[in-house]
């Protein structure tokens, strides 16, 4: 591992919110003193009725409750539009760039307000009312962050379903929550390629019924299927409502949102996050991280289906005042200049991607990037995954010029906003390396038999309490929670990631340590892609595990076991492949399939993992212990046809 290092640059230690001393300040009050430190930083929020209870949380087995600023009241849109209205009614809130480049639109405080109110009065009409569930599946349009606020402006809890999921996993999604009504478009547009999304949800309805509603937004123009009574257009229902409406008094414990995140067993779990604590976190992590200050343009390239666009495209950058920009399209489209191109055209200061991205564009070389000026750029950040120092420094050096910080925040759906990072004033930076906690984060590192490490030391991360933006429960499902998250360690959060402190107490995320893959910075269950496999009638048994991927970080490798009297041709392979897209959605496509006539396993029948991931990784020589294999010639002939031989 690189253990280069690149000190604070004077400048910035002098310009941004938190030098180095700073942070050793905040970062021991925020641990020593917890209620006086969220305390005193909830109040960057406007409450309706202001919080006298700041912390009430409790890791007890059995008894995992999470609570922040619990008697407080608010409403979160009015916290990310109304109350700018009267100092930056005029400046622009969203600036949306097309996936075409000849598209852009910029859209005001003032404006955003009078779209939220429209798609809030909307939803309204429909009887949409506080607590009810709301499926937003939508492409990356201006229309995506009015749902998701007009949600939070009447108290709907919305939940955001990634446009490239597939209609089963939208009706699952759908179902999970019992949402009443879906929000989509006719289509969307990534790359310069249609995504049929009317037509998706048309498909998850015809498996699951009870939604009342689906509202569709005009994207494309395509002619789509209509139900008479269920469908509707958006833009003919927005004609019909004022751009009034009132905010819902919320309570600071009612949920925002739902987010599906995949895990190590079963079904994806619906991650819960509440309205104040949420907020709280993912302003403030927004504001000291990226160090926003008003007037900047800032970037994150995610998609509003994952987290990473909830909290650092729509809630944090918007509870800050600041101008968010929300890209449709793709890096490589219409070339590989895009991103800069963006970055020059809008003047972007602050630019927020994932380690897949800068090496996929990494591949075409400098040229794509150094043919754009950039020099608006200040500071760079990355997320998703682990950044390897390659790609780091390309980062620095030829998209940054070697003047731009890079914020390499380790956080995860379940963490709400950013746990581990450099603040851009007060940290060093090593590549690689997510350095240090934010404040009121306490990162363990502990063995496989529950100690605490202490100094240099490598184990599983766990958080050994709470923080405002943490997960409060799996909705519906606050058993699997607790099992989930708290029993593997007792009395602390287990991420599910392996880290390293270093000797200066740096964190090093080495990956998951579950059954979980980060394909392309994007969580990818193992057990969902085995059950999408011995769904296919010709398969009888199947085993899934990551490997190292160049562009992707992980890579889904897929052991399949045929019926009997099957045989394994290269079209079946195809087959499988188109299989599990169709069944999950793109993202979960496999990319390397071996046929396995058999799979190793103990003598009690349980898969040897271990075993397949060092094959599938292949290091056949480091196989460990096969002794316990029921059969171990098992492992020679998965070794013999292996498919991602060097
Ligand atoms: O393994 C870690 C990895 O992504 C996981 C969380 O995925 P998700 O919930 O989809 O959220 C992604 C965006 C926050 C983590 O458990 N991960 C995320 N950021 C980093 C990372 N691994 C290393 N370095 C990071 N900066």
């Amino acid at each position: 591992m690189s253990e280069k290092i690149y000190d604070v640059p004077a400048e910035w230690a002098k310009r941004a919110f938190v030098d180095d001393a700073k942070y050793r300040e905040m970062y021991e009050r925020s641990v020593k003193d917890p209620t006086g430190f969220w305390g005193e930083h909830g109040k960057r929020l406007d409450w309706i009725k202001p919080y006298t209870i700041v912390e009430n949380t409790s890791y007890a087995p059995g008894n995992i409750s999470i609570k922040w600023f619990e008697d407080g009241e608010l409403n979160a849109a009015w916290n990310c539009i109304d109350r700018h209205l009267e100092t930056r009614g005029d400046q622009v809130a969203i600036i949306w760039e097309g996936d075409d480049p000849s598209e852009s639109r910029k859209i005001t405080y003032r404006e955003l307000h009078d779209e939220v109110c429209k798609m809030a009065n909307v939803l309204r009409n429909r009887n949409v009312k506080k607590g009810d569930r709301v499926t937003i599946y939508l492409p990356m349009i201006p229309e995506a962050a009015f749902a998701m606020l007009a949600c939070a402006r009447i108290g709907a809890i919305h939940s955001v379903v990634f446009g490239g999921f597939s209609p089963d996993s939208l009706a699952q999604r759908i179902t999970d929550c019992q949402s009443k009504v879906v929000i989509t478009a006719d289509e969307g547009l990534r790359g310069g390629r249609r995504v049929p999304l009317k037509a998706n949800v048309d498909a998850a309805l015809r498996k699951v019924g009870g939604v009342d509603w689906v509202v569709v937004v005009k994207r494309t123009g395509a002619d789509v299927f209509m139900d008479d009574v269920r469908d509707f257009w958006y833009h003919e229902a927005a004609e019909m409502v004022t751009t009034d409406c009132p905010c819902e008094p919320m309570n600071a414990e009612d949920p925002l949102f739902i987010l599906y995140t995949s895990g190590s067993t079963g079904q994806p779990k619906g991650v819960l996050h509440t309205t104040g604590g949420y907020l709280v976190f993912a302003s403030m992590t927004h504001q000291y991280i990226f160090d926003y200050h008003d007037g900047d343009v800032y970037w994150c390239t995610a998609d509003v289906g994952w987290v990473t666009g909830h909290s650092y495209i729509l809630y944090g950058p918007l509870a800050n005042g600041a101008t968010t920009l929300m890209f449709e399209g793709v890096p490589s489209y219409p070339s590989n200049s895009r991103f800069w191109e963006v970055i020059d055209k809008h003047q972007v200061n602050i630019f927020y991607t994932a380690p897949t991205a800068i090496r996929a564009l990494m591949q075409s070389g400098d040229e794509p990037v150094k043919k754009t000026s950039r020099k608006s750029l200040r500071l760079l950040g990355s997320v998703g995954e682990p950044i390897n120092p390659e790609a780091w420094e390309w980062y620095y050096h030829v998209v940054g010029d070697n003047r731009c910080p890079i914020v390499d925040t380790w956080w995860q759906t379940e963490t709400g906003g950013i746990l581990i990072t450099p603040l851009p004033g007060a940290t060093k930076l090593k590549p690689g390396s997510a350095t240090r906690p934010f404040f009121g984060v306490v990162p363990q590192i502990l063995d496989a038999d529950a100690n605490v490490l202490e100094g240099e030391c490598t184990g599983n991360l766990c958080l050994a309490r709470s923080w405002p933006g943490q997960m409060r429960t799996v909705y519906g499902d606050h058993a699997r929670f607790e099992q989930t998250y708290f029993s593997a360690y007792p009395g602390k959060y287990f991420t599910g990631d392996g880290c390293r402190r270093d000797a200066d107490g740096f964190y090093w995320i080495t990956g998951r340590v579950d059954d979980v893959i980060n394909v392309s910075g994007h969580r990818m269950g193992t057990a969902e892609v085995e059950s999408s496999l011995v769904a296919h009638p010709k398969v009888s048994e199947a085993a899934v595990v990551g490997y190292p991927h160049d562009i992707k970080g992980q890579g889904i490798y897929a052991y399949v076991t045929l019926m009997t009297g099957v045989d394994a041709t290269e079209e079946l392979r195809k087959e499988l492949v188109a299989w599990v897209r169709k069944d999950i959605g793109p993202i979960a496509s496999p990319d390397l399939i071996q046929f396995a006539p058999s799979l190793p396993k103990t003598r009690s029948g349980k898969i040897m993992r271990r075993i397949l991931r060092k094959i599938a990784e292949d290091e056949p020589s480091t196989l460990g212990d096969t002794s316990t294999l029921a059969d171990p010639g098992v492992v020679d002939e998965l070794v013999a046809h292996r498919q991602n031989k060097r």
